[in-house]
């Protein structure tokens, strides 16, 4: 395993911290793999704020214990003698993904150096006050940012921690998947997902979504049979529609209805010029139609 890869694998969050002082070229390593972090359009909208300075950063830890909700005394940074602390511009919409990759690669290059590092949140709100309005400003940093995380660092103390297990079934390939399977369930999103309209046997309307076919929440894969005299249309965007007897073209995904007659969902059509709902002829394919129990909450929109 290459050292990277090792690496990634070995850091830990770190929760004890020696006193000692980080000596500053490590810190500025650490900056420095924080800056050669990827960025969305590369435009480096991504600063990092290194804190040393006792006073500063024990002020720091008490604006985040209070944030936290803490007891006074806790120090959120567990006794880290150093931190740096990313900001990203708050008018870019990556900010929160471009900030968290320079910690991660921040995280990892203390790692490297033989350093403890631990992600401490509540950076947002810090910069949201005053307090931390001020501290920017008093950096000469006009424009708006927003806190994003703080690297603590410092040397490790006490015991190494193991990394939990990690969680199953995260990864999915496409080895797994059926493209025929697949293909047709995109074909159905495409051409009958539907939000349906039913109508109660009192007259109401109520509106569920209906997936006319997919594991787990299907109830029916259903074709439709298109009405006596219509003729099967592709819409320009690749739809399923109908032109009907009269002329009349319709989406199947906007005009598709389905009413409910009984315990059965029933599809209909809903004329685009005409009120009320037709009934249209169609096969059940896989499913039923039928409601379930879980299907009870349909009541419920009244
Ligand atoms: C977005 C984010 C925020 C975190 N905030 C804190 C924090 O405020 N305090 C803390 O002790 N750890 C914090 N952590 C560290 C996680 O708790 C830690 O990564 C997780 O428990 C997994 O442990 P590991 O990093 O050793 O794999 C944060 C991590 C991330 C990614």
């Amino acid at each position: 395993m290459s050292g990277v890869l090792e690496r990634m694998k070995s850091r830990r969050s770190i929760r004890r911290f020696k006193p000692d002082t980080v000596p500053d070229e490590y810190l500025d390593k650490i900056v420095e793999a924080g800056l050669y972090a990827a960025s969305a359009k590369g435009q480096q909208n991504t600063i990092i704020f290194k804190v040393t300075n006792k006073e500063l950063r024990d002020k720091i830890s008490r604006l985040n214990c209070e944030i936290g909700g803490w007891n006074e005394g806790f120090d959120p940074f567990y006794g880290a003698p150093a931190m740096l602390i990313v900001l990203a511009r708050k008018d870019w919409p990556q900010r929160v993904y471009d900030g968290s990759l320079v910690m991660g690669n921040m995280m990892l290059a203390a790692h490297e150096l033989g350093l403890g590092s631990c992600w401490i949140h509540r950076a947002r709100e810090e910069f949201e006050m005053d307090w931390g309005k001020h501290l920017l400003a008093a950096l000469g940093i006009k424009d708006p940012y927003e806190g994003i995380g703080h690297c603590a660092i410092g040397y490790i103390e006490g015991e190494y921690p193991e990394a939990a297990p990690r969680k199953a079934d995260r990864v999915f390939s496409d080895a797994d998947l059926s493209v025929k399977d697949f293909e047709s369930m995109e074909y159905a999103a495409k051409g009958a997902n539907l939000v349906g309209s039913y109508v109660f046997q009192g007259g109401e309307t109520g509106y569920f979504t209906m997936n006319a076919y997919g594991e787990g929440d299907a109830i029916a894969e259903i074709e439709y049979i298109a009405p006596e005299g219509a003729e099967e249309l592709i819409l320009p965007d690749g739809a399923k529609g109908w032109r009907l007897k009269d002329g009349v073209e319709i989406d199947l995904r906007k005009h598709m209805m389905t009413r409910r007659l009984g315990n059965n969902i029933e599809p209909a059509l809903k004329h685009p010029d005409l009120s009320g709902l037709m009934p249209i002829a169609y096969e059940v394919l896989e499913g039923s139609m039928e409601l379930e129990e879980e299907w009870s909450f349909l009541d419920e929109f009244q």
